[in-house]
């Protein structure tokens, strides 16, 4: 599925190429505004995988199969709270943007997806009954099931927090380059 999304941290593959470190570990935070249309949601998946892929670039052995888990459940989540914030908070309204921004450290990556629409009231939405999935109703559900930690605050903006842990690709150091010649 990591094929999927678009290679738009093209450095990557630079650095890949000529081994040369991306100068270090990116610190961080990045973050994306796009309007508040479906349409977009594509981009903004597509700028999380890409992320997830620049900071598990050392990754090797079994952490790829963990890079690539975490970063399809951590798309699916932010596609989630996205198709929200487009959705719910903006009905009715004329569509703002939607935000997101992307911070990490050592072992876990944090996102922030922000609006200035109509606020969700996290306590009024249920449980879904799972012997009768329905198509509708699984977002908020989907979203706490993949990440590790969801946070909601009502506000200008409003901010859906999701943090999520990864324990063997984020912080790896990089490896030397080729020397510079003498
Ligand atoms: N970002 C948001 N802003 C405002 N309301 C929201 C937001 N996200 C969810 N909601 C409300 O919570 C409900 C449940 O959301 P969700 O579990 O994603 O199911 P669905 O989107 O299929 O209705 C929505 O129907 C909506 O009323
Ligand atoms: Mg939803």
């Amino acid at each position: 599925m990591l094929e999927d999304y678009p290679r738009l941290g093209g450095s990557v593959v630079a650095d890949d190429v000529t081994r040369q470190p991306l100068s270090g570990l990116m610190s961080g935070p990045v973050v994306f505004s796009v309007p508040a249309a479906l349409a977009y949601r594509e981009l903004i998946c597509g700028a999380v995988a890409a992320v997830c892929r620049v900071l598990g670039r050392r990754a090797r052995g079994p952490a790829i199969q963990e890079l690539e888990r975490f970063t399809n459940e951590l798309v699916s989540a932010v596609g989630e709270a996205f198709n929200n914030s487009v959705i719910h908070a903006y009905a009715g309204r004329a569509p703002g943007f939607v935000e997101l921004e992307l911070s990490w450290t050592a072992d876990e990556v944090t996102v922030e997806v922000r609006d200035t629409g109509r606020a969700l009231d996290l306590d009024s939405v249920p449980p879904p009954d799972l012997s009768m999935p329905h198509e509708r109703g699984m977002g908020i559900y989907i979203i706490k099931s993949l990440v590790d930690d969801m946070r909601y605050t009502a506000g200008t903006p409003n901010v859906m927090t999701l943090t999520k842990h990864a324990h063997t690709f984020l912080g790896l150091p990089s490896e030397p380059g080729p020397r510079p010649p003498p």
